[in-house]
């Protein structure tokens, strides 16, 4: 049996495979669309793990699966012996050795590589505290679908150095643009990431000079899952970074901005640039259905 290919951080995909991952997305999107979608993953079952809430991710790993003639069962965190304390070696056993892919959305990073290690199908990662890389899967589509290849742009991040953060800084080097974090002291991404995608992403403390000419501005809650009791003093250090029309204005004239969602606006949003009617949010957001779909076809060769 050969072993499973996992997605747990998006260094498990080449450079080539990102951008073949992101013309089959587009492709299945626009097929999709025409109602005429063909059931790559028929019969497939897909096992879904959540210890942290989810909107974006449970629904659109669920109703893609469904579209593309298979099916997801979503499995919470507290309702499975996993909750119990049953190890995760030997969940991972069990539970592999009856789906045909698992994707995982918990705590520690470490957990995913463990539940992998045991794992006889794929493994997703559909968020840890240390990298989100299902959801930079879709903003990549969505940059591409609008402006065309990210290559040699400048994209500038602003607010928390956080597991969105780090999956960008991972885009960046495979991708081949640059990053600059945009965040206070105390909310910098990891030290040792930072120092493997050293040749294109930096920190700039100033917001006002690292948005200047950036093709793309970012940002995310200030407050991550598991962060909750910390909101008001983050609020409180992370207030300048927030992504707002003057800032926009630093950017390229033909900038565009994102945000995984959920948002909190007046926060690390303004409500302004949230309700634009020209804003490609809506869009990154229904892309995790086709950017996942395109990597759940890879991941089993279909
Ligand atoms: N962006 C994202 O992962 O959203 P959910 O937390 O709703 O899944
Ligand atoms: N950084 C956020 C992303 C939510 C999709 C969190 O981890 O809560």
């Amino acid at each position: 049996m050969t072993a499973p290919r996992h997605f747990l951080t998006l260094m498990d995909l080449s450079p080539d495979e990102v951008r073949g991952l992101i013309d089959r997305a587009i492709e299945l999107k626009s097929q999709h669309r025409a109602g005429a979608a063909t059931p790559t993953l028929d019969g497939k079952v897909l096992a879904m793990i959540f210890t942290k809430a989810s909107t974006r991710t449970r629904v659109s790993f669920e109703a893609g699966m469904a579209q593309l003639g298979g099916s997801a069962l979503f499995l919470s965190g507290q309702d499975t012996q996993l909750g119990r304390g049953e190890p995760i070696h030997d969940s991972a056993r069990v539970i592999s050795s009856m789906v045909d892919m698992v994707m995982i959305r918990t705590f520690a990073h470490a957990d995913v590589e463990q539940f992998a290690a045991h794992s006889s199908v794929p493994v997703i990662n559909g968020l840890t505290d240390d990298y989100h890389p299902c959801q930079i899967l879709a903003d990549l589509q969505t940059y591409f679908e609008v402006r065309g290849d990210i290559s040699g742009r400048k994209v500038c991040w602003l607010g928390d150095g956080n597991n969105v953060c780090h999956s960008w800084m991972n885009a960046a080097r495979l991708l081949d643009f640059e990053l600059v974090i945009a965040c206070p002291e105390g909310y910098d991404p990891d030290e040792t990431l930072l120092e493997a995608c050293r040749r294109h992403a930096h920190i700039e403390r100033d917001p006002l000079v690292a948005a200047l000419d950036a093709d793309l501005l970012l940002t995310d809650v200030w407050a991550s899952m598991g962060q909750e009791q910390e909101q008001e003093e983050r609020a409180a250090s992370l207030q300048p970074y927030q992504l707002n029309q003057a800032l926009l204005k630093r950017a390229a004239p033909d900038a565009l901005y994102m945000h995984c969602l959920p948002a909190h606006r007046g926060e690390e949003i303004s409500a302004e640039l949230m309700d634009a009617p020209d804003t490609v949010i809506w869009q990154e957001a229904e892309n995790r259905l086709h950017a996942q779909k395109a990597l759940m076809e890879l991941l089993l060769k279909t």
